[in-house]
């Protein structure tokens, strides 16, 4: 299939289109750059810098390209960012989503994939969470994601477009053969954080809070490998062209690991000592997100095949000797 893929030089993104095109996709990249690397995007593939946000650029390259199916990945993803500045969010992620799903309208391209995450569930009233959890987002950014979930649900409503809301749990790991990698400027995520303390302990990080009400106080996430979304990504592009349905769906491994564990783990794997102090709570952060990923299993034959040993052990791998 010809794929679309933006934010193709983010970590998910570029990751996605890696796995794409070893299953003999043909794929484009839109990216404006203004967070992700030019090289991590394979040299082989066409590459145009193009900003969402410039709905009439954004006309003049999709016109170009024959395309039967859309990735969506750019978006700002920073939760902090959102709340100090919402505009930038409201603006980047809702306006650039609603002029794409627009020109995908226009232009015939039926089929569309959009990053959600599992924050629009906000703090949930049930653990492991369904794709039933109430939607109820405590911040911008999970707003604008709800948003654009909303969009593709009305639209594909009035029009000829098929949609895939993929809601992620908490993105990890990288490329097992080190090629490509998570980097963030600022980096937030907990994994890169500590595996930067393995390289570096001269300075502490902080552990945000150990008095919640899990068993050692510390918050628990669901831990992704990228190369599990993105084999979700192909199955939940075949999905929605062939049956012509719409999807949405949590992707999660069902196992939840606390901050402690991952510092532990981290330990394990390195042999390096960690230098860490406990802080305050971050504002915003529930204590525990874990999904229940029975419909992906079900409607897309998914399985996570990367445990948390795999997911830490490949970014140890990339931030030991990180390309770029
Ligand atoms: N944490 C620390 N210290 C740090 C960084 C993180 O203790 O220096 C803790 C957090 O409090 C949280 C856990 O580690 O309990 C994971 O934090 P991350 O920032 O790695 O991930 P989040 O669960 O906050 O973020 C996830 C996605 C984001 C998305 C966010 C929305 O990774 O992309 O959910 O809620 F924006």
């Amino acid at each position: 299939m010809n794929l679309l893929v933006t934010g193709g030089a983010g970590y998910i993104g570029s990751h996605f289109v890696r796995e794409a095109l070893k299953k003999g996709h043909n794929v484009v990249v839109f990216d404006n750059l203004s967070r992700g690397s030019k090289e991590s995007i394979p040299a082989e593939i066409e590459f145009r810098q193009v900003d969402l946000c410039n709905k009439e650029a954004l006309q003049n390259e999709i016109k170009q390209f024959d395309i039967d199916c859309v990735v969506h990945f750019a978006a700002f993803a920073y939760v902090g960012e959102s709340v100090e500045s919402p505009s930038l969010y409201y603006n980047n992620n809702v306006v650039g989503s609603l002029n794409l799903i627009t020109a995908c309208v226009e232009n015939k391209i039926d089929n569309f994939i959009f990053s959600s995450t599992c924050s629009l569930y906000g703090n949930p009233n049930k653990v492991p969470i369904t794709e039933s959890e109430s939607i109820k987002p405590i911040n911008p950014y999970a707003f604008t994601k709800y948003f654009i979930e909303q969009i593709l649900v009305d639209y594909s409503r009035a029009y000829n477009l098929k949609y895939a809301a993929l809601r992620y749990f908490n993105a990890a790991g990288a490329d097992p053969e080190g090629d490509i990698g998570e980097k963030h400027d600022p980096e937030t995520h907990l994994i890169p954080i500590v595996l930067k303390n393995a390289l570096d302990n001269s300075r502490p990080f902080f552990i945000f809070g150990d008095d919640y009400d899990t068993e050692d106080g510390t918050c628990i996430r669901d831990y992704i490998h990228i190369i599990d979304l993105a084999d979700a990504h192909l199955r939940a592009i075949d999905y929605i062209v062939d049956q012509k349905k719409s999807l949405i769906l949590n992707l999660g491994t069902g196992n939840g690991y606390s901050v402690l564990e991952i510092i532990r783990k981290v330990e394990e794997i390195t042999g390096r000592n960690l230098n860490y102090k406990i802080s305050g709570r971050r504002e915003g952060d529930p204590a525990i997100l874990v999904a229940d990923n029975k419909n992906a299993n079900k409607v897309l034959g998914w399985q996570p095949k990367f445990d948390l040993t795999a997911i830490i052990s490949s970014a140890w791998t990339w931030h030991k000797n990180p390309k770029f």
